[in-house]
């Protein structure tokens, strides 16, 4: 399917352009757990996967560079001085985002020619945003040698999503696309931005992303006004970030804030703490601890953070009422998209089974359901 999908856009890129493109795969992501806490100076378990974005870049031969949505036919001509944000831009925004962030940063870019197309879901939470970003960072890199490290390349990427799209957002989503190691899930230190890689061993399980197929309009304003309080709350603390702080230092404060505030404070600094037990029950084999610690994740997210909506809740629900189960939580920024599950190997088609018309029935509309395979991060793809 990845191959497909490559020599897809390497064929409309010779065909638009009349050249042999430079080519390049970014992945979307999963996050095993640890979420929103990167922005939070926190630790996050995300890991590449097989569904991403494909570009074909060359060198545009006039002052105009021609982007080109390969999905959507849609095309978009610019030039390169004054880029600034379009109004209701979508995929615009990340492409000449990350143009004028390069330039930002004190490179020159060149006129130029972009194709790029994906396999990755829609408005599932794997991060095609992110893996778009970093396609086109790292092929303007590759074809103009602009000699960008990758870890200046996701930034310029991060940069483009806040400057562009609009959303303040940790590092996660771009480190993960960049970074990913084939079969291995990533202990990141959003801080550091240092990870360890870890192979995790499912034994008869397996990790299975159920997608609610839905994405409800708020998810933007509510992730930058999550962020907005996370930063307060450290302010009052006294902290960088709320990685900085304890569940005690939080409760002196607790008269100082309203509730709502305090209870999602709580959130972000327990989930950082379930993220490092999951590390050390990966390391003790411990699969259903991992499991407990992931609906543990959801129940904060739902109740404390409030980023879930009834379809997650409906999906993790059913997973703690079915023995095929060991642990499920909502995956991502939140208010639709995926879950993220742990199952038995053996029970996949029974689960698929028995959860589809359920789903239907409570939503009018079905979930899908999708297997996950840890791949490396964006890379060029030789041709
Ligand atoms: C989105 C953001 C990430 C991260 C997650 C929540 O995916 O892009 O930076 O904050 O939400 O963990």
């Amino acid at each position: 399917m990845k191959n497909e999908l490559i020599n897809t856009i390497i064929q409309s890129f010779k065909n638009t352009f009349k050249t042999k493109p430079i080519v390049v795969f970014s992945p979307g992501r999963i996050n095993v757990i640890g979420e929103h806490t990167d922005y939070n100076d926190g630790f996050v378990f995300p890991a590449a996967i097989d569904k991403g974005i494909a570009a074909a870049i060359g060198k545009s031969e006039n002052d105009f560079c021609t982007a080109v949505a390969y999905d959507l036919n849609e095309s978009y001509e610019f030039t390169l001085d004054h880029v600034t944000p379009l109004k209701n831009g979508g995929w615009r925004n990340y492409v000449i985002g990350v143009v004028a962030e390069i330039q930002n940063y004190g490179k020159t870019v060149p006129p130029f020619n972009i194709v790029f197309g994906g396999n990755i879901p829609e408005g599932a939470g794997l991060s095609s945003s992110a893996a778009l970003e970093n396609s086109v960072v790292f092929s303007l890199n590759a074809l103009f040698d602009l000699d960008l490290t990758k870890s200046e390349m996701i930034l310029i990427s991060q940069k483009a999503e806040h400057h562009f799209a609009g959303v303040k957002c940790g590092i996660m989503d771009q480190y993960a696309s960049m970074f990913g190691k084939k079969n291995q899930a990533l202990l990141l230190d959003c801080r550091t931005q240092e990870a360890t890689p870890f192979t995790i061993n499912f034994k008869d399980y397996q990790l299975l992303l159920i997608n609610t197929n839905v994405k409800h309009d708020l998810s933007e304003a509510a992730y930058n006004d999550r962020r907005h309080v996370c930063e307060d709350v450290s302010k009052r603390l006294n902290v960088k970030a709320l990685r900085d702080a304890t569940a005690a230092d939080l409760q002196n404060i607790k008269g100082d804030i309203s509730e709502e505030d305090y209870q999602k404070a709580l959130f972000v600094i327990q989930e950082n703490n379930r993220a490092l037990e999951a590390v050390e029950a990966m390391k003790a084999n411990e699969l259903e601890h991992l499991g407990a610690l992931l609906y543990g994740s959801h129940d904060g997210l739902q109740n404390q953070y409030h980023v879930s909506c009834p379809e997650l809740d409906f999906l993790v629900d059913f997973a703690k009422s079915n023995p095929s189960f060991i642990g499920a939580r909502m995956m991502g920024g939140g208010f639709g998209g995926c879950t993220i599950n742990i199952v038995k190997q053996s029970d996949l088609e029974d689960i698929k089974h028995t959860l589809l018309p359920l789903y239907n029935k409570a939503f009018r509309k079905d979930c899908s359901f999708y297997d996950v395979n840890l791949s490396e991060g964006t890379h060029l793809i030789e041709h």
